[in-house]
């Protein structure tokens, strides 16, 4: 268990599923955590605070409000979002795409210019991305998009403050039982993503989190820019491939 005993942690998303997850286990590992939610949450060892951290100016507030609470900020887990699936380009609104933009993607780019200020030098920002923002699934076109963009700005981010000691990393996870999924009725995806996934089922949240933890603590001091997949090896390419050896492999040889 990576010690985090004297670190300030801000964790958005922290009501439910993969955010839970892991402010379960700062709580344990010794930090002082303001769960961030727009959803009110009452966790044993957690300090709650209710933003919608698609306004800029709330993500600065409760940035301020860590501060003002346990005096210094060191951590901030960019985690809250919303998981508009199932849309096609057909289906697709100005509405679905700003909303799924500034709740996802907004969120984490005024994190990072906010944590940017506000945060210790040693400080650590990770955002949560997606297995889908790293490789094409259809029916993504909003979801999957913000997602690839939390990607990106995990590397600007991390190029830019590396200056002031403050490292930014992405953890990208692949279907995860949290009530986002596992609420929908009948929902597909649980069923396709755990017989298209290597290791053969889907995440629990803890098995997140535990990505989080480790990217939190001292021994990850140089690893900044870095997108993590906690994916169950899904992003590593497809688990079943059915081929035929060519006529010129004899015996294991090959023969030209
Ligand atoms: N569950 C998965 O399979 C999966 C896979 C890859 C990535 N993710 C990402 O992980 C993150 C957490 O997802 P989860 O599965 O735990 O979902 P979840 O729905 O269980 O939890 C998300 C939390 O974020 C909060 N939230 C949403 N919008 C907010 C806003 N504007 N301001 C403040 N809080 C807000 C919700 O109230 C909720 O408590 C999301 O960014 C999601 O896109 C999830």
């Amino acid at each position: 268990m990576f010690d985090l005993t004297n670190k300030v942690a801000v964790v958005t998303g922290g009501a439910s599923g993969i955010g839970l997850a892991v402010v379960e286990r700062f709580v344990k590992a010794g930090a002082c955590v303001l769960l961030v939610d727009r959803n009110i949450a009452k966790i044993e060892g957690a300090v709650f605070h209710q933003a919608d951290v698609s306004a800029e100016d709330e993500v600065r507030g409760m940035l301020e409000q860590a501060k003002s609470e346990f005096g210094r900020v060191d951590i901030l887990i960019n985690n809250a979002g919303i998981q508009p699936l199932g849309v096609s380009f057909n289906e697709l609104t100005p509405q679905l795409l700003q909303r799924t933009f500034e709740v996802n993607v907004h969120s984490v780019a005024f994190g990072i210019k906010h944590g940017g200020q506000l945060l210790e030098s040693g400080g650590r920002i990770i955002n949560t991305g997606s297995f889908v923002g790293m490789i094409g699934s259809p029916s993504g076109t909003a979801y999957s998009t913000s997602k690839a963009a939390v990607i990106h700005l995990t590397k600007l981010g991390a190029i830019e403050l590396a200056a002031k000691g403050i490292t930014v990393n992405c953890v990208c996870p692949g279907t995860v039982l949290t009530p986002a999924v596992t609420d929908i009725p009948n929902n597909p995806e649980i069923s396709f993503v755990s017989k298209a996934t290597p290791l053969g089922r889907l995440a629990w949240p803890d098995e997140i989190a535990a990505a989080f933890h480790f990217l939190a603590s001292d021994d990850a001091s140089y690893i900044t820019g870095a997108n993590i997949p906690v994916d169950g090896g899904i992003t590593a390419g497809w688990n079943e491939y059915p081929l035929t050896s060519p006529n010129n492999i004899v015996g294991g040889h090959w023969h030209d």
